[in-house]
């Protein structure tokens, strides 16, 4: 119900939205392309893919935004070596605007770092979340993509975000756990949020036939049990140079731009960067007009 509420409630005509609402809308409302970074599993890799792919896309002159959505251990402004003086807390508190908040990072992409250990951003309200994203909506210079790194599980804010997202890339290891949990997101998702279309990455490989073999195992069951269609978007191996990069803080395609990650991270990023796939399903909740984001700092 709440969730009909979100859907249909936030659904007033604004000046352009995150989604594309089709004719009418002119260069300057140009719709924020949305990808959500997401995982069963903890620890796979979806802060340093997310990051990386922001630099890619960042460098190939495709603006970006990217949002750090995990609020319980927020992490990719240190994860890029950045310092940021303001975060998320300050603009959902309404103290500080997004365009404020937001910080450059490498390759000129923009960054909306996040708060680690505030209790209370660890389940945000419906109002918070639907602020957010508006903010991003009602940016002067609006992104051309907004890459969103989710939190891992199934938590309230997990499953929001994934909603937002044009497209959602769920992200997992071939390990059988990993495996397992990126089903359970998968089948929320489906079941909770009527989300049919899913793309995949598998992480941590140590050659391209491991990924596609754990692709094949988990397109089985989903074929089996749940109606969806889930593409496969690539693998990134696994690379000393990745821990080391994370180390230095400094993202990986930057500081080693041939390393075997970098490499695989530069062929899943043009597969991204090419036009909305056909069958992108847009996000199933649409957003505030700009007006939400004003009276939050009234
Ligand atoms: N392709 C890879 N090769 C080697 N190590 C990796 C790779 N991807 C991730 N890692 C390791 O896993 C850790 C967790 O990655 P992170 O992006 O923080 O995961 P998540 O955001 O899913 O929790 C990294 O700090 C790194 O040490
Ligand atoms: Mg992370």
């Amino acid at each position: 119900m709440e969730r009909e509420r979100e859907r249909g409630g936030a659904n007033i005509p604004g000046k352009g939205g995150l989604h594309n609402e089709g004719e009418g809308a002119d260069v300057r409302d140009k719709p924020v392309r949305v990808l959500a970074f997401t995982s069963g599993k903890g620890g796979v890799g979806k802060t340093n893919i997310a990051a990386n792919i922001a630099y890619i896309f960042s460098q190939r002159n495709r603006k970006t935004l990217v949002l750090d959505a995990d609020m319980g251990l927020a992490n990719i402004d240190l994860l890029l070596g950045l310092t940021p003086k303001y975060n998320l807390y300050h603009v959902l508190k309404g103290e500080k605007s997004l365009a404020e908040t937001l910080v450059t990072g490498p390759g000129g992409m923009q960054v909306l770092p996040s708060s680690s250990g505030i209790a209370e951003m660890t389940e945000l309200s419906r109002g918070q979340k639907l602020t957010l994203l508006d903010a991003v909506n009602s940016l002067e210079d609006r992104p051309e993509f907004l890459l969103i790194d989710t939190a891992a599980g199934i938590s309230g804010n997990v499953t929001y975000f994934n909603s937002s997202a044009h497209e959602i890339i769920v992200v997992t290891s071939a390990e059988p756990t990993a495996l397992t949990d990126a089903y359970a997101l998968m089948k929320v998702l489906y079941q909770g949020y009527d989300r049919k279309k899913f793309r995949l990455i598998v992480n941590m490989v140590n050659h391209p036939t491991e990924a596609r073999e754990a692709y094949e195992r988990l397109r089985h069951a989903t074929d089996h049990f749940l109606t969806v269609a889930l593409d496969y978007l690539g693998f990134i191996l696994h690379d000393p140079r990745l821990p080391e990069a994370v180390k230095k803080q400094k993202a990986l395609a930057e500081l080693y731009p041939s390393s075997p990650a970098s490499r695989c991270l530069q062929d899943i990023a043009s597969r991204l960067c090419g036009e909305m796939p056909g069958g992108a399903e847009g996000g199933s909740i649409r957003f505030f007009s700009s007006r939400t984001i004003r009276s939050s700092r009234e």
